[in-house]
């Protein structure tokens, strides 16, 4: 490993997402999205896995998507900070309902546009590329409540058309896309991951399926014309990803790590691969699914994605019966705890070799460079008498990683890129408290949504600015 060293041109930078930063939800024309009716404290839970039928805002609920850190206010400052660590890569999300604020729109709302071509300019100023997520968490509630969201395939038709907006209009500016955040999500937090919420009664499955069918269509038809828009364009799908360990070698368990590892990737298998995996007949009849299809959407799921993003916190482990095992839920999929793993302050483990083995794994299965989208701590951070913020366990966190990044590439493992979750403190998507900072640059908002706002750098944003510096040999 002593003359390891990372490719020239590694890309190597930060991530947010606009639904958990931008705040602002009703300024510039924006349209209500689903993050905004998903309150902070008891209910969030049920409001995000679908289990409220008709999700709506709530005068004593707290809703911290409406605010976010304001980064529709702050982006210069941020993104002269993001530059200041070296970035190479910039990722954020385009929040759907800025540019198509009830969602079915035929023409583009202009603000909405102008407020993201600004930030792509400023990356641009910076040397920056832009890695944009079409669409993060984010639904516009105007397609939720007319249509049902996802469930119905005219929403297909109204994504294709804000995708090719945005690949018209920011054309030149931005060429990584990634389509649908973490697609796997939609199976536990359907909700937040695609608007989906169950009325008394239904075939959640049946639902849940059928819209992740439509999602791949979109998701196909949108690389299409990517591609078609500029060849440079390079399109990439997005897992959740983390391997599934079995709790113990009895056959029972490991037949139970290959299910759940069967049913993490079978969205990114028809992205990837360009089809349905052989396992889905059995598991669409398991769950008593019935997909509905049109003439051509085969052939079109073989439009495949160009390269494979994952978020990795954690890996999980899985036993064939979970029931008397205590649980350790990192990012919201279910997990039997790990004996052989520290925890998070929020009890999702710490398993950097989880990395290299998901890695190889997810290299091995279809050999399409990678590129980390979303890894990072999330943790309390305390500002001392002086005024910093000494992050060590961040930066031990993010050192171990990038080691096992490096192992993994030395295996062979083709990455083009890393963008630490989340670069500056932002919202967290399961719990929407604010105290779960994962960021290198503090934000002073707590979790009622009081402070100042002002941004301060941690430790760890030299620490970074260095690893960037020396294309990631200098992780000490
Ligand atoms: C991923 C999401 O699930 O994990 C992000 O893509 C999210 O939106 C991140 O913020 C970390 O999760 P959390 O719940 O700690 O914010």
């Amino acid at each position: 490993m002593s003359d390891f060293k990372f490719p020239e041109g590694f890309l190597w930078g930060g991530a947010i997402a606009a639904n958990q930063a931008e705040g602002a939800f009703r300024e510039g024309g924006r349209g209500l999205s689903n993050i905004d009716v998903i309150p902070h404290g008891a209910r969030r839970l049920e409001v995000k896995t679908g289990k409220v039928p008709r999700p709506e805002l709530q005068k004593e609920e707290y809703y911290p998507s409406h605010k976010g850190i304001d980064f529709y206010h702050y982006y210069e400052e941020d993104i002269a900070l993001m530059a200041e660590m070296g970035f190479k890569v910039f990722r954020t999300s385009i929040s759907w309902s800025r540019l198509f604020p009830v969602g079915d729109e035929e023409t583009p709302n202009q603000a909405g546009i102008d407020f993201y071509r600004n930030i792509f300019l400023e990356c641009k100023k910076y040397g920056m590329e832009p890695l944009v997520t079409l669409c993060h968490f984010d639904t516009p509630m105007g397609l939720v409540e007319k249509y049902g969201s996802w469930r119905n395939r005219k929403v297909l038709d109204f994504f294709l058309r804000y995708a090719e907006t945005c690949f018209k209009e920011f054309s030149g500016l931005v060429k990584y896309w990634l389509t649908f955040n973490e697609i796997n999500i939609i199976l536990h937090s359907p909700f937040s991951g695609a608007g989906i919420a169950f009325k008394e009664g239904e075939n959640k499955a049946q639902i849940t399926y059928q819209s992740a069918h439509h999602i791949l269509v979109a998701s196909a038809l949108a690389t299409k014309l990517a591609h078609e828009w500029d060849p440079g364009n390079q399109v990439g799908c997005m897992l959740a990803g983390g391997s599934f360990y079995p709790y113990s070698c009895n056959p029972e368990d490991v037949w139970e790590s290959v299910k759940k590892e069967q049913e993490n990737l079978f969205f990114i298998d028809v992205q990837v691969r360009g089809a349905y995996p052989s396992y889905a007949r059995k598991l669409f009849r398991d769950k008593e699914v019935s997909l509905i299809m049109e003439e051509g959407d085969l052939e079109i799921l073989k439009n495949t994605v160009d390269f494979l993003s994952f978020s990795y916190y954690t890996s999980r482990c899985v036993a064939a019966d979970m029931s008397d095992k205590a649980s350790s839920d990192g990012n919201i999929i279910r997990s039997v705890k790990n004996p052989y793993l520290k925890t998070s302050q929020w009890g999702w483990s710490i398993d950097p070799l989880g990395l290299r083995i998901t890695m190889n794994q997810l290299y091995d299965r279809y050999q399409k460079p990678l590129f980390i989208v979303e890894n990072g701590l999330g943790a309390k951070d305390e500002i001392k008498q002086d005024g910093s913020i000494q992050d060590e366990y961040r930066i031990d966190y993010l050192r171990s990683h990038i080691q096992a990044m490096k192992e993994a590439i030395d295996d062979g493992v083709e990455l083009m890129g890393y963008t630490v979750w989340s670069c500056i403190d932002i919202v967290s998507a399961s719990t929407g408290e604010m105290s779960k900072r994962y960021g290198f640059i503090y934000v002073d908002r707590a979790d009622d949504g009081s402070g100042t706002l002002q941004r301060r750098k941690k430790k760890s944003f030299d620490w970074y600015k260095k690893v960037i510096e020396s294309n990631g040999s200098d992780i000490d």
